[in-house]
């Protein structure tokens, strides 16, 4: 059976290769076949989960991201390409982008934040023009390389064209840029929002509307929680 030939083959490819990283929600190694390098991204099992349901999770979780990395290259959208995928182990194997994170590439000062932003930015439009929202678009889901930029990690993508989503994603990279990249996040943000509207055109506005709206309302819980607190431990 085919799907046997190559689960013997990832197995021997899988005892030749090397930890990269172990990630919140994946276990990454590096492996070489020939001279070129593979990826391969196994999705860990929820521990506290039912292992029934973790498993069933895992299947379509790796399904799903599969699909979208498929849809991501077939769009020539700048990412590392799907080489196979096994649902069932939770194995996606990808091309390996040999490169530095956006978030290191910016703390060593490699990049110029203001177009670094406008690439990232774009990048999310053509995602969005496509009908997928990323879910975690931060600075660590992209590698720069050669000063071309990557988008990694569909680990929590959607199909989706709705515009509350899509706001979440442009929240998303407004918190998690305030919150790593201090001195540049102004820079960052205004510029991401320039190429955001470039490569989505008319939509984007109302997106970033809705965007503002939930940063307001994270603001308004942050603020009840202090309040909260302050009552608690006074
Ligand atoms: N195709 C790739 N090429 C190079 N590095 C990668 C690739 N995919 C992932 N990485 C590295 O591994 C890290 C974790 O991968 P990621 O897909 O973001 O998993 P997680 O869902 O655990 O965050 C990334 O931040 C990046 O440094
Ligand atoms: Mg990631």
């Amino acid at each position: 059976m085919v799907s046997e030939d190559l689960r013997r083959i990832i197995s021997r490819i899988t005892s030749r290769a090397r930890i990269l990283g172990v990630g919140a929600e994946s276990v990454l190694l590096v492996a070489k076949i020939n001279n070129y390098k593979i990826i391969l991204k196994f999705r860990k099992m929820k521990p506290y989960m039912d292992p029934e349901l973790a498993k069933s999770l895992t299947i379509l979780r790796t399904i799903k991201e599969s699909k979208i990395i498929a849809i991501i290259n077939k769009n020539r959208i700048p990412s590392p390409r799907i080489l196979f995928s096994l649902p069932k182990t939770g194995l996606i194997g990808m091309e390996y982008i040999e490169g530095t994170t956006l978030k290191e590439a910016l703390e060593r000062e490699l990049v110029d934040p203001r177009t670094a932003g406008r690439v990232a930015g774009e990048i999310i439009g053509r995602v969005h023009s496509i009908g997928i929202v990323h879910g975690d678009p931060t600075t660590s889901n992209y590698i720069v390389k050669n000063n071309n930029y990557y988008l990694i990690d569909y680990g929590l993508s959607e199909f989706s064209d709705r515009l509350e989503d899509r706001a979440v994603d442009i929240h998303l990279f407004r918190r998690a840029t305030l919150a790593t990249h201090a001195k540049y996040a102004g820079i960052l943000i205004e510029s991401f929002l320039d190429g955001y509207r470039a490569a989505l055109g008319e939509p984007a506005d109302k997106v970033i509307e809705r965007a503002s709206k939930l940063e307001l309302m994270g603001r308004y819980v942050a603020e009840r929680r202090t309040v909260w607190s302050k009552q608690n431990y006074s």
